[in-house]
């Protein structure tokens, strides 16, 4: 398993993953589009063409946020959560930036714990943030130096 940047071939999978992980997944269009964006940083982790997770991102002067974040149910729980989050990290650090923001659903601990062993904190909440169902969204971030 590796951990690389997202490229046409992976669109699909990606979307078929965020179908099968979100109520309100991106569409096939609005994943490849983030192929020609400038601001965005995708990455996937993958078994020869295989996907078995990913994460979107965007930058905007030196602040990053995480829209996306998905590992596909069958490989959770092996560490490519983390390895994604980790390879962002990295992939962003070398971009200039250093702040990574995200919001999660109040009730998601999988995620949460996972971004409480990657050194992010809670820096606000969102009330009703989410729909499908209605939920506040934690608002997380973590800093680090270039
Ligand atoms: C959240 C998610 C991406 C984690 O991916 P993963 O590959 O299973 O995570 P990892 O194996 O890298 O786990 C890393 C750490 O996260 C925490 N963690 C992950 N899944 C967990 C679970 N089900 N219960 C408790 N802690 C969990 C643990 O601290 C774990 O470290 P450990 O193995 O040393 O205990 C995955 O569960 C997922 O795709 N969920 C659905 C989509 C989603 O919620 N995305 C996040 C939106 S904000």
């Amino acid at each position: 398993m590796v951990i690389v940047q997202m490229e046409r071939k992976h669109v699909s999978q990606v979307a078929e993953l965020e179908k099968l992980c979100f109520a309100d997944p991106w569409s096939e269009k609005s994943i490849a589009s983030e192929l020609e964006n400038g601001l965005a940083c995708w990455l996937v982790a993958a078994e020869g063409d295989a996907v078995a997770g990913y994460v979107g991102s965007q930058t905007v002067m030196g602040e990053s946020d995480m829209m996306n974040l998905a590992v596909h149910p069958d490989f959770r729980r092996q560490g490519i959560g983390e390895a994604l989050v980790n390879g962002l990290i990295d992939a962003l650090g070398q971009r200039g930036s250093s702040s990574l923001t995200l919001e999660v659903r109040a009730s998601n601990l999988p995620a949460q714990k996972l971004y409480q062993k990657l050194g992010f904190v809670q820096v606000g909440r969102r009330p009703n943030y989410y729909y499908h169902p209605k939920e506040d969204g934690l608002i997380l971030r973590k800093e680090w130096v270039l």
